[in-house]
């Protein structure tokens, strides 16, 4: 598929029979981009901000691949109405950003700091009097690390916590703020972050893991009836990560730890999320490799019917697939693991498979199988080191081809029924990417961050031209 001739949206293959029939993205699709506090805001020691528990991930040795750290970053939270002026002139009218907790409650919990909410209140009227739609994001991973200290995601009174955030910046920003996305990608926070150690806090322990993961999903649900009565005709929703688990071979093995992989990244969020309950065959695996000592004794009465809670929209971030293989695991550990493609499948620079038909396939499978009344592709995009060339312009046209592609599978998705309202750029700006530092760069505009200037790539000025022709795609790269 990706080597061939891109072909116009308006032959693109026959929807299935009871599908809808669209050729054309619908109107109001929402057209965004999207990027996150700690990626790119900076001022990490300004106006009162605390500290978060990236900051004190960054600083350890060897925790970020270039040794880098946030402290500048973009430098978004002083530029930050050069860079709505940037999504404004590209006539993208949507902006997915997350709120740093720590500039809003600097301890977690406790004293507010105006002048944290003042931020977001300017950003919030800069976008707004730009014409683009602000879509924040409570929870993209940056802790305060006051709550880290005392227990963090694994603890029950940080769910308390993050109710009270929720209902002091939704008082300041519902009365402009519509769409609200509560967490970010729970399987990154809980298992990157407190059973793999890739992430901040940095913790090695599943049983840890599993307990931050039903925390973090009672929390959204807890925060739902919060946005709901402090912002007026709130939409809200939580974004997942998913990708299609797929087996690396036709074995029976291979089909099981596929099985498993799937219950572990997709299942695990999305069934206590839609069907109130967790899947007992996950239940069962993590049992027998260790990983529930005790039981799921963290679930009391009454939090599953929070958790699924009804709420408007499922965020989707899809960046590749998952392919799985059952070899080489120790019996003990019992937990499959996932393996790069063998043959020439094109690669980004995070060594990620480009396959854009995954996206179709797990916005298919979410709608059929969890039925969510509106999803939201929340993220997606490519990371590619593409600079400015002799002239100063930057032809990433790797990263076009990308958008073109998943763009395009978002409308097949469309076509095959699946209620799909929105689709969001990963990112505005090349920015701090997690344990990888700047060394992986995921922009639709470049970032010298010797000088903070910004370059508009190709990739933005597509994405423009897309977003400004209701989704119409075009032949060839800028
Ligand atoms: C997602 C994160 C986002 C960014 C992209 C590349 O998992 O939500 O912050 O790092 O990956």
């Amino acid at each position: 598929m990706l080597g061939e001739e891109v072909t116009p949206v308006r032959s693109v293959r026959q929807p299935s029979d009871e599908a809808p029939m669209t050729d054309v993205f619908p109107e109001g699709f929402v057209w965004g981009v999207a990027a996150s506090a700690f990626q790119i805001e900076g001022a990490h020691d300004v106006d009162g901000r605390g500290q978060s528990i990236w900051d004190t991930f960054a600083a350890q040795a060897r925790a970020i691949a270039d040794g880098s750290n946030a402290d500048v970053a973009c430098d978004h939270y002083n530029r930050y109405a050069e860079d709505v002026g940037i999504i404004k002139s590209l006539g993208i009218r949507a902006y997915r950003f997350s709120v740093a907790w720590p500039r809003i409650l600097p301890a977690g919990t406790g004293a507010v700091n105006p002048a944290g909410l003042d931020f977001y209140d300017r950003l919030v009227d800069t976008l707004l009097a730009a014409g683009v739609e602000p879509w924040p994001t409570l929870y993209h991973w940056d802790l305060p690390q006051t709550l880290e200290d005392g227990g963090g995601w694994t603890v029950r009174s940080t769910v308390d916590a993050f109710v009270d955030y929720a209902d002091v910046l939704s008082r300041r920003l519902g009365d402009r703020v519509r769409n609200w996305v509560t967490h970010n990608e729970p399987w990154c926070v809980s298992v990157l972050g407190y059973a793999e150690g890739e992430h901040a806090p940095g913790k090695k322990s599943w049983p840890h893991a599993l307990v931050a993961a039903h925390h973090l999903l009672l929390s959204h649900g807890r925060v739902v009836p919060v946005l709901r009565s402090n912002a007026a005709g709130a939409r809200v929703g939580i974004t997942i990560n998913t990708s299609p688990c797929e087996p690396a071979s036709p074995s029976q093995a291979d089909r099981d730890a596929a099985r498993r992989f799937d219950g572990e990244l997709n299942r695990w969020f999305l069934d206590p999320l839609y069907f109130g309950r967790y899947p007992q065959d996950v239940i069962d695996a993590h049992e027998r490799a260790g990983r529930l000592p005790g039981g799921m004794y963290f679930v009391r009465p009454g939090d599953l019917e929070t958790i699924s809670a009804p709420t408007d929209f499922l965020g989707v971030n899809y960046y590749t697939r998952a392919v799985v293989r059952s070899d080489e695991i120790p019996e003990e550990e019992n937990a499959p693991r996932t393996i790069p493609i063998p043959g020439p499948a094109k690669l980004t620079d995070m060594g990620w498979e480009v396959y854009p038909q995954g996206l179709e396939k797990c916005l298919l499978r979410i709608h059929e199988d969890y039925r969510p009344n509106s999803l939201v592709v929340t993220e997606n995009g490519a990371a590619y080191s593409t600079g400015p060339g002799p002239d100063g312009a930057v032809n990433d046209t790797q990263r076009c081809d990308y958008l073109r592609h998943h763009v395009k599978a978002c409308l097949h998705a469309l076509q095959a029924g699946v209620p799909l309202s929105g689709y969001f750029v990963w990112s505005l700006l090349d920015n701090f990417e997690w344990a990888h530092g700047y060394s992986k760069r995921f922009g639709l505009v470049w970032v010298d961050f010797a000088t903070q200037e910004r370059v508009v790539k190709a990739s933005g000025h597509l994405y423009s031209r897309i977003v400004n022709n209701d989704g119409t795609l075009e032949e060839k790269a800028a």
